[in-house]
């Protein structure tokens, strides 16, 4: 991995279709997509990533059929409880990401446990983006901003230290699985500059070795920030 990955983020999408093709309920994707998730969080902490940032429910993802939302929350409950030790063993800190106001009290409480356990970890960081949208996050920053009444005008640095993810890199990857190449209002703002990897492998389905394969296209682009190719090569 080259020293300029700091941190991934990932769109685990397609859950509901690689059920579909079974003729199982929705659900089941998502149960399969939780197996996948762990294997690519195990693998991050293997190649030393340090930020993987997942998109696991977004703030218009309420709009879904109740029992899909319920059974969604349920299983992310389910599965906290059951690796909050292992990945506390393996040194990862996790970090919710997104409105909590909205979440159940026994979810809420787990989220808050597995914060607090995990805190001082230094290995991956592993943020979890729940009831999350990144034009939302703008908002809930820039009026917490006029709230507090200390800025006359705001910079992106100061706006940076408003939003959910202050202190964290900006994701230098991006990657969206199911064919779709949207951003879907994942990290709007921090996405200024990522790289976006599109894959029609639906989420249960990606594996870490196509996640090697993400890293080594990354690996492979010419990251600009707005100047020429010979500008580049001139400062290397
Ligand atoms: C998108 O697929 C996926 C989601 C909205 C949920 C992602 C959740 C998980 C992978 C489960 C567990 C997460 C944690 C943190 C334990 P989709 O349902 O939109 O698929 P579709 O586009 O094919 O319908």
């Amino acid at each position: 991995m080259q020293k300029t990955l700091q941190h991934i983020g990932i769109i685990m999408d397609g859950n509901g279709r690689w059920a579909k093709k079974r003729f199982m309920p929705r659900v089941f994707g998502h149960i399969k997509g939780a197996n996948t998730l762990k294997k690519i969080v195990e693998h991050c902490n293997h190649i030393g990533l340090k930020h993987l940032t997942v998109f696991a429910f977004g703030r218009e993802n309420w709009q879904r059929p109740e029992e899909e939302v319920s059974l969604l929350m349920k299983l992310m409950l389910k599965k906290l409880n059951k690796e909050i030790d292992e990945l506390h063993n393996k040194n990862a800190k996790i970090q919710f990401i997104g409105d909590r106001s909205r979440l159940n009290p026994e979810l809420l409480q787990a989220i808050l446990l597995a914060e607090d356990i995990t805190k001082h970890n230094n290995g991956l960081n592993f943020n979890i983006c729940l009831d999350y949208s990144g034009q939302h996050d703008i908002v809930q920053a820039i009026n917490t901003i006029i709230k507090e009444g200390k800025h006359k005008q705001i910079t992106e640095s100061i706006l940076e230290s408003y939003l959910y993810t202050e202190g964290m890199p900006n994701p230098e990857l991006i990657i969206r699985t199911s064919g779709e190449a949207r951003l879907s209002n994942f990290m709007v703002w921090q996405s200024a500059y990522s790289e976006l990897y599109f894959t029609n492998t639906f989420w249960p389905d990606f594996k870490p070795n196509e996640l090697d394969c993400a890293i080594a296209w990354y690996n492979n682009r010419e990251r600009r920030f707005g100047q020429t190719s010979e500008q580049l090569k001139d400062k290397e």
